[in-house]
């Protein structure tokens, strides 16, 4: 399969190729286009070309094309699902989750352009503003630069294009280098749902060449981005005055309260810590059990986690398999093993197969190994005791992140004071962190990013607001 890139609705050779390999066993899946400085421009150029169309196009075209968009990858779904398995090593059940989802999210992308809205203003609110009517409306940003990560390589890309298209917008998509694939049938799709030539944009190849051309060209008005804090942070610095929204990740953690039935919760728990290998940004990390219930609690998370089954991502049976590359399994068994120098005890897991690194429990985590303060993106948890819950929402704050947290108690007040306390964008009472439906709105605090989504949010980010005043 060689793929090429994909600029003003047609299909562009580039000037370079390089091979594609399967995370799980290796193989070379495809040949993929490495898009270099003229190409970049030329899918701005496009875009830009594109700009006054989308602009001008009425908001329930602009929903018809997002609900064919929709209908052709529910049509193609299971598609879809194996193409994630097959590049990213997610396994078949979570991908076709993923496909599921990426339906729901270009579906509700669809809604949201039919209720792009503004305010009126009663200026006469303040002396000097009597015999004026005002209001607002909320414009196009014009091109916008998505960056997207591998771990959803369908669903965190609708979460840019869909409020894009929604909001009149034009795109220059970067997928991730490990998932291009998937982007590349994206670009089939929006053409059979009839998105004007030029409106969406993919440039594949080397993350920071095409990333920096696009961060910094002053055609491109907004820059989406979900990936690593580092890159993150280089992109804001870069962006000068365009409007940027990061979603950086974070090492999320989970409160236990003592009144809690483990059993109910179990399976969401272990859910949480390794559904996709640990590689989502919301993946459970960190866990702070209180001391009453904390033997139990290891107990049950150990022996349900011993029951999940590892191996190739297309068996419908796999719960865990391959990292996405093998420097993040070395890296993962590096974690593990500077944890325990540090006094941690690894109660499951700590082993390594390919880039299958099984799931791993460590108790009595010191608060300076990685483990707890830095983003894992690994099927490593870590269990920790704790002697009260002001003491477990010092531990969760106690982090560079914040993007969401969970705890499970039967406490009103604790509850109450927790959504308070902790400092995150979402928590998530008697659930875990891991948890998302895509028109919630998500996103970060602290360095886990600026902005949110979910897509009636994503559309504020991608829109700009303009006051109206008629003065009588
Ligand atoms: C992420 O990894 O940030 C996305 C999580 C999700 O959409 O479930």
């Amino acid at each position: 399969m060689r793929k090429r890139l994909f600029i003003d609705g047609d299909w562009v050779e580039a000037g370079e190729y390089r091979p594609l390999y399967a995370p799980y066993g290796g193989g070379q899946i495809a040949e993929i286009a490495y898009a270099g400085a003229a190409e970049v421009n030329r899918a701005i150029e496009a875009a830009e070309k594109a700009r006054p169309v989308m602009a001008r196009m009425p908001a329930h075209e602009r929903a018809s094309i997002l609900e064919r968009l929709s209908a052709l990858i529910g049509e193609k779904a299971e598609e879809c699902a194996r193409l994630i398995a097959l590049e990213t090593a997610k396994p078949l059940k979570a991908a076709r989750q993923e496909a599921a989802r990426t339906v729901m999210t270009y579906k509700f992308a669809a809604e949201e352009a039919r209720r792009i809205q503004g305010e009126t203003i009663p200026m006469d609110a303040a002396p000097g503003g009597e015999d004026r009517i005002a209001y607002t409306i909320r414009q196009p940003l014009g091109v916008v630069a998505a960056i997207t990560p591998f771990n959803f390589p369908m669903n965190l890309v609708a979460h840019k294009v869909g409020p894009a298209i929604a909001a009149g917008n034009t795109i220059v998509l970067k997928p991730a280098g490990q998932t291009p694939l998937t982007a590349l049938l994206l670009a089939e799709l929006v053409q059979q749902a009839g998105l004007p030539k030029g409106a969406l944009n993919v440039v594949t190849g080397s993350g920071s060449a095409i990333g920096d051309f696009l961060v910094t060209d002053g055609r491109v008005k907004g820059v989406t981005f979900t990936g690593s804090p580092d890159v993150g942070i280089s992109i804001r610095h870069k962006a000068g005055l365009k409007k940027v929204t990061l979603e950086l990740g974070s090492n999320s953690a989970l409160i236990v309260d003592k009144d809690v039935d483990a059993d109910a919760m179990m399976a969401r728990a272990v859910t949480g810590a390794f559904s996709f290998a640990g590689q989502i940004c919301i993946s459970l990390q960190r866990i702070y059990v209180h001391e009453q219930l904390f033997d139990e609690f290891v107990r049950k998370f150990v022996a349900q986690t011993e029951t999940l089954k590892l191996g190739d991502p297309l068996d419908p049976e796999t719960d865990v398999s391959a990292l996405i590359s093998s420097g993040d399994a070395e890296r993962t068994m590096q974690w593990i093993e500077e944890a325990r120098e540090r006094g941690a005890v690894v109660a499951t897991g700590g082993r390594r197969e390919g880039n299958v690194v099984a799931p791993t429990v460590l108790l009595h985590v010191d608060p300076q190994a990685s483990l707890s303060c830095r983003e894992a993106f690994a099927p490593i948890v870590m269990i920790n005791k704790v002697a009260t819950m002001e003491d477990a929402i010092r531990e969760v704050n106690d982090s560079r992140f914040g993007l969401q947290a969970g705890i499970y108690t039967r406490d009103l007040g604790t509850a109450l004071h927790a959504a308070e306390a902790l400092e995150v964008g979402g928590v998530m009472i008697n659930d875990i962190p891991t948890f998302r439906v895509d028109h919630m709105p998500y996103g970060g605090v602290k360095d886990s990013g600026i902005g949110r989504e979910g897509v009636k949010y994503a559309v504020q980010e991608m829109t700009e607001l303009k006051l109206v005043c008629f003065k009588k």
